[in-house]
């Protein structure tokens, strides 16, 4: 075949493939994740492919994250606080039931989704945090084992060397733009502008929603929350509707990001309920990504949703070193995890 005949067959099938197999398209059951976290996504398709249930697919995959660290932001060893420790953030949620199970602040336990479900499942308590959240998991047959790793240690060092930056504290004294605490009350200097020294790398939590052939929806989140975070800082993932939210009867979404802000907008529980109106799951991503941008423009983050029919869709909010979201998909078209994209706005 001619170089240019070869060319004119690509170009007919691109145009085929895409009116006929567009992004997104509807084939129960899915799995679909936040970042390229494509062994979680092969941990919870293969998870319901032997039967489990959608919170066992979302269980496994987040716990695969937590196992592997993914990019480090997930996980024992990564996003030291300011004393050098490492916490976690996770929670789990059944669309059908509407139940939440989530631990914040996690102490000296790997297994933080799995802890998460036994909160769900072993109390009538929604969110557990801290050390009694770590004594809750120990009873539940949790290991308790060290968080640090010489990788967080030297991220915490180097932070000390470095004059302790960057800083989540304001309007204190010393400046925590240039030294390091102990920190007291100081002068209010600083009321709404969030400063952008969030790196974007420092956020990656796993979000994970998983729909099955009945349209059952779970969704959940781990993260290991925020590098040099003020002890105990809690962000967006251990939150329903902001970090994760599931209705069987609409569909489910996960966020990503810096979650200070997003949390203070819901994402995830507004994506839901626009799916529930009708909105398709691109549209509804995009329309939560949107309402956090009218206050905050600058924010770092990104959603993914579907709806129970098993379409699904994505969108960031564009800021410079973030044009471009990529995330996981598993459907019984793809059935190995695909890897997605979407341009920020
Ligand atoms: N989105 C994860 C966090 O901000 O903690």
């Amino acid at each position: 075949m001619s170089m240019q005949r070869f060319c004119r067959v690509k170009m007919l099938l691109t145009i085929v493939i895409t009116l006929f197999f567009p992004l997104g398209r509807a084939t129960l059951p899915l799995v679909i994740n936040t970042w390229p976290f494509k062994n979680a996504t092969a941990a919870a398709w293969t998870t319901l492919q032997s039967g489990g249930s959608v919170l066992d697919a979302v269980e496994k995959g987040c716990a695969r994250c937590e196992v592997e660290q993914c990019d480090g932001s997930v996980g024992y060893g990564g996003s030291p606080d300011e004393s050098g420790e490492t916490t976690l953030d996770a929670m789990i949620m059944n669309g059908d039931t509407m139940e939440v199970g989530a631990v914040a602040g996690l102490r000296r336990i790997k297994n933080a989704i799995g802890v998460a479900r036994a909160v769900m499942e072993r109390t009538d308590h929604t969110l557990l945090v801290g050390d009694s959240a770590s004594v809750f998991a120990e009873n539940m047959g949790f290991i308790a084992e060290d968080l640090t790793t010489n990788k967080s240690m030297n991220i915490f060092s180097q932070w000390l060397k470095g004059n302790c930056q960057p800083n989540y504290r304001k309007n204190v004294f010393p400046d925590p733009s240039k030294s390091c605490g102990p920190y007291k009350p100081g002068a209010i200097l600083r009321q709404n502008k969030r400063e952008q020294h969030t790196n974007t790398r420092s956020h990656d939590t796993i979000g994970m929603i998983a729909v099955d052939q009945d349209g059952r929806v779970a969704a959940g989140t781990s993260t290991n929350g925020l590098t040099h975070k003020v002890p105990g800082r809690v962000g967006d993932s251990p939150i329903a509707g902001a970090g994760a939210y599931a209705d069987s009867s609409a569909g489910g979404a996960a966020a990503t990001g810096d979650g200070d802000i997003m949390m203070r907008l819901l994402p995830s529980y507004l994506a839901v309920e626009l799916m529930r109106a009708g909105a398709d799951p691109s549209a509804a991503c995009k329309a939560a990504i949107s309402r956090i941008k009218t206050h905050y423009s600058e924010f770092f983050g990104a959603i993914i949703c579907a709806n129970t029919t098993g379409h699904y869709g994505a969108a960031c909010n564009k800021v410079p070193g973030f044009s471009q979201f990529h995330y996981m998909v598993s459907n019984s078209e793809s059935g190995a995890p695909l890897l997605k994209s979407v341009d920020c706005f």
